[in-house]
């Protein structure tokens, strides 16, 4: 079997550790590129330097030129600016909007049948944008949020309830951003919906805590988690390299589901070979509604922003 081929742009924090999961879980050939001279270089020998070590077979290459990325199955995209503190992620536009319309474009010139998953902010709006440039269809193309904000979400439930996170499946909709919605009714823990588990005001304050799980780190770190990021745009590459089917949440072309009429947002898909494969659709409740529906006007105001930057 030819191994995959997923080029990783950016390899910065979040790229570089992209890179290394997606090796580390022999997830077939890695390319990281780089405009920073020596970086992604320097990075993907550090990598490919400890199979020495912990053994993987993907090959992983660091380079500064589109070429070398050529035919790639899967192309990551985590380039641009990350946040500060004090920095929402919607501050990010205008500045990432242009270095992903010009990543986009590269990336598809030299892979044209890829599948794109955007990692950087604001998510749902550089989805969009990567979606618009790069022309393809809408399948092929979504954002890793759902399966970072669910991560969160899990890890302090799991905490709170001292249970193992494995069973912990967190489900969240919406913007990546503050009004994100995580689900509590559609969250379970073994099996046992959270709901069942636990008071509501502690529910309550852990979906606040999820909301704000982005700035919590950058506040920590003066600069943006990545760890978890890079761990969630690696879990949504498998199940396209593996055909795994799975169910989690990420950000995707919503038409008629919904009611959405027509916006890339976060929702809970099925990700196959096939990319996102199917949307999965739950039936809300009119508070879940409600919010759902503010966040997705929230990312269609970010969406029109873009095809204003971007004309
Ligand atoms: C976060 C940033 C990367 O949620 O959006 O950590």
């Amino acid at each position: 079997m030819v191994r995959k081929k997923t080029t990783v742009v950016g390899a910065g924090n979040v790229g570089a550790t992209t890179g290394y999961m997606l090796a580390t879980r022999d997830l077939g050939d890695v390319v990281l590129i780089d405009i920073v001279e020596g970086l992604a270089k320097g990075k993907a020998l550090d990598i490919a330097e400890a199979a020495g070590v912990y053994p993987f077979a993907s090959a992983v290459t660091g380079t500064t030129e589109w070429a070398a990325t050529a035919g790639s199955d899967i192309v990551i995209i985590t380039s641009g600016m990350p946040r500060k503190p004090g920095m929402s992620r919607d501050d990010l536009l205008a500045k990432n909007a242009e270095i992903v319309k010009s990543v986009t474009t590269q990336a598809v010139k030299h892979s044209p049948q890829a599948f794109i998953i955007v990692v950087c902010n604001p998510l749902d709006a550089m989805v969009y944008l990567a979606a618009k440039v790069s022309g393809l269809a809408a399948n092929k193309v979504m954002g890793m949020a759902g399966a970072l904000d669910s991560a969160r979400f899990a890890h302090f439930i799991a905490t709170e309830l001292g249970v193992s996170i494995a069973d912990v499946k967190g489900v969240l909709m919406g913007g990546h951003g503050d009004d994100m919605v995580p689900l509590p009714r559609f969250t379970t823990v073994g099996g046992i919906p959270l709901t069942e588990l636990m008071s509501a005001e502690k529910i309550e304050e852990l979906t606040e805590r999820t909301r704000k799980g982005g700035i919590e780190i950058v506040n920590l770190l003066g600069y943006s988690a990545y760890y978890a990021p890079a761990a969630g745009a690696v879990k949504m590459a498998e199940a396209i390299i593996k055909d795994k089917k799975t169910v989690m949440s990420c950000c995707a072309y919503c038409q008629a589901e919904y009611g959405v009429g027509g916006a890339f947002v976060g929702v809970p898909v099925v990700l196959g070979a096939g990319g996102v494969e199917k949307i999965v659709e739950l039936d809300l409740n009119e508070m879940e509604k409600k919010a759902f529906a503010k966040s997705v006007a929230h990312v269609k105001q970010l969406s029109a922003k873009v095809d204003k930057l971007i004309r």
